[in-house]
């Protein structure tokens, strides 16, 4: 820890950006997050990670973070170099630029990962922060690691008793040994399937296949992302999620108001473009007009979910609600889209947690949190 007398102001370092596919959207809910920081009580210094894993001291600015159509932010690697700590002994940030003496940043209280997808949501930054004994917002390695992989996240919520829908895994292994086999594999499901990169995010790599004559291709495009893919039966149903926070202390996880998401036109399903891009064509709805007892089903199996991987901080769990009241899990993320319109931050909302409540509750969760194993 920093010395308070000093340093009044808690030191948050945000990461953002990051080596995955989703690193644009991580710039622009950086961008958010930078704009909602209470600075009479954060000295924020913000990392940037660019595209090929350079870590850099980005400007304190949201403006050219942000996501449009035509604008893709992205993290500048050219800019002065940002050193994280590799050991306990010492916890400073140290900056190197060109033709310049390093320069030290300081110790960071706590450093707020706002990564989504591989690299960064999935526990090697979360491994990398417990080497340093630095806290971080969010799930630890673990829980990251599981949720990010839709196979794995799919074997712990079973084993919590949770409903999960049918699926079948490939592996590069798999599919570079007997690709018939594999695409056999799927034969199983009914038809349309959903073909997804197993860690992977936004929706992106992923296909609606309806035919097997398209299955080989969806695999592949899987693969661009992930050589370990997931194939999934289609679930007809409502698209309900619900956003959990740690509890303090011994307290148990609280659980948000349910959201809905419902995809308007032009799109197959929740696409990338449906998500960021084409703000008409999707309805976010807060709270989702769900019956109070299915509703509060969902919040409990929100919860269990949340505890089945040890997840930390927070999480959105991805639910379907078919027409008789069936409810399957589709995904948990540890590290939610967090713009104020994202679906995690509204839900909260709707809750009565405001967003920069919200980033509050989330650096003071981390703060009280130990580090190393807990
Ligand atoms: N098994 C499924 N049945 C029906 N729709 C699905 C299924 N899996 C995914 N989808 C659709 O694809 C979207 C993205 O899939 P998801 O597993 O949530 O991936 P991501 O991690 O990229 O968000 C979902 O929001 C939903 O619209
Ligand atoms: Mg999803």
């Amino acid at each position: 820890m920093s010395d308070r007398t000093s340093t009044p102001k808690t030191r948050v370092a945000l990461v953002f950006g990051g080596r995955s596919s989703e690193h644009a959207v991580s710039c622009a809910t950086a961008a958010s997050v930078l704009e909602a920081l209470d600075r009479t009580r954060y000295e924020v210094i913000p990392v940037g990670i660019a595209k090929d894993g350079h870590w850099v001291l980005a400007a304190d600015d949201p403006e050219p973070l942000r996501l449009g159509r035509g604008h893709e932010p992205e993290v500048d690697g050219g800019s002065a170099s940002v050193v994280v700590p590799t050991s306990a002994t010492d916890r400073t940030l140290v900056v190197h630029e060109a033709g310049e003496p390093p320069r030290t940043l300081g110790e960071v209280d706590v450093v707020f990962p706002l990564l989504h997808g591989p690299f960064g949501e999935d526990g090697t930054i979360q491994g990398l922060l417990d080497l340093a004994d630095v806290r971080y917002v969010g799930s630890g390695v673990t829980a990251s690691a599981v949720m990010m992989d839709k196979a794995m996240m799919k074997t712990v919520l079973a084993a919590a008793g949770l409903p999960v829908g049918p699926y079948v895994v490939i592996t590069d292994r798999d599919w570079r040994r007997d690709p018939e086999a594999a695409m056999a594999s799927v034969g199983g499901l009914r038809l349309p399937v959903f073909v997804k990169p197993a860690r992977a995010g936004s929706s992106i790599g992923i296909s609606r296949v309806s035919s097997m004559a398209d299955l080989e291709a969806a695999v592949e495009a899987a693969r661009v992302h992930d050589p370990k893919v997931v194939v999934e039966q289609g679930i007809s149903g409502r698209e309900i999620e619900c956003g959990v926070l740690e509890g303090h202390g011994t307290d148990a996880a609280r659980t948000s108001e349910l959201g809905e998401c419902v995809v308007v036109a032009n799109h197959d399903f929740y696409d990338f473009d449906a998500k960021y891009l084409a703000d008409d064509d999707v309805r976010l709805m807060t709270p989702a007009d769900v019956p109070a007892a299915t509703a509060a089903r969902i919040r409990e199996m929100a919860a269990t979910a949340f505890e089945a991987a040890g997840c930390e901080g927070l999480a959105r769990v991805d639910f379907f609600l078919t027409d008789d009241g069936e409810v399957v899990v589709n995904e948990v993320n540890t590290m939610p889209g967090f713009t104020p319109s994202s679906m995690f931050p509204r839900m909260w909302a709707a809750t009565g947690v405001s967003y920069p409540e919200l980033i509050d509750e989330l650096i003071a969760l981390a703060l009280e949190r130990r580090t190393g194993l807990r």
